[in-house]
């Protein structure tokens, strides 16, 4: 009996949310994250950069620029315990807010996380990591970007010929994009997306990429440096 107190008693002293979690398991993890968050300082995402994020005022980083009301004026300062709190459960924390995500209910899950991205968003980690190779495809929306369709790989100033748009014409319901490879490919107009991406990873101004999107080959996006060119490149002729 006294035992099983004393093992009831230690097992809420060393209740997970505070003890040390392990930042090899939270990197696997941060997969739940990676989608909409880089660790890299101002490259922003879905969601803002987590560079820096100890210490910081909730929704106080200057570069990213659709922070919701609610997280605004939410007080709330990035530290352990309010990170904890915010990756229970977002909504419950800060109500209204726009991160789409509802919460990691594993504290132990939570605390290897936390073991991680307090490693891995201080100012010099990702240089480091980078370095060490030990971060490849992380953070960056590399890895995940890429699975996860489209994401923020590869540099689009720098795509092969097959992905380099050279024009684009309408007809009825379908898109031919017509690439630098000298092919044209047809698309039914419900599954080309025309989106734009004005960021360092974005393309030149008139060399819109080609990204595929979709399983079966049938779906891509063509990504324009701004969206004025989006009319100007494309062709109304059958
Ligand atoms: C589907 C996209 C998405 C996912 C997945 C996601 N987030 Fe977010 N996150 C956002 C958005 C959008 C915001 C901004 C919310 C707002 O302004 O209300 C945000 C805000 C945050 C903030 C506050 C940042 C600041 O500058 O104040 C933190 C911290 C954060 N997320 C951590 C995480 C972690 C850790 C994970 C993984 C467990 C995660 N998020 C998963 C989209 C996402």
């Amino acid at each position: 009996m006294k035992r099983l107190v004393a093992v009831a008693l230690a097992t809420i002293l060393l209740s997970p949310a505070f003890a040390e979690g392990d930042p090899t398991r939270g990197q696997q993890d941060f997969r739940a994250c990676a989608p909409c968050h880089s660790l890299q300082p101002d490259r922003n995402m879905t969601g803002p950069s987590l560079a820096g994020i100890w210490g910081r005022k909730a929704a106080s980083l200057p570069s990213f620029e659709r922070y919701s009301d609610a997280l605004k004026s939410s007080g709330v300062v990035w530290d352990d315990r309010s990170l904890d709190g915010w990756l229970v459960d977002p909504e419950a924390m800060v109500p209204g807010n726009d991160m789409p995500f509802a919460g990691i209910k594993d504290s132990r899950a939570r605390a290897d996380l936390l073991a991680f991205l307090r490693q891995a968003t201080k100012p010099g980690a990702q240089q480091q990591m980078a370095q060490q190779g030990g971060m490849k495809g992380m953070g960056g929306g590399g890895m995940m970007g890429g699975m996860m369709g489209g994401g923020h790989d590869p540099d689009l100033k720098s795509v092969e010929p097959a992905k380099q748009v050279k024009a684009i014409t309408y007809c009825h319901d379908t898109y031919r994009v017509t690439t630098a490879d000298g092919k044209t490919r047809a698309f039914w107009e419900r599954n080309l997306r025309l989106k734009t991406d004005s960021g360092k990873d974005g393309p030149h101004r008139g060399a819109p990429a080609l990204v595929p999107a979709g399983m079966m080959g049938d779906r891509a996006d063509v990504i324009f440096a701004a969206p004025d060119e989006i009319s100007k490149t494309i062709e109304g002729r059958c």
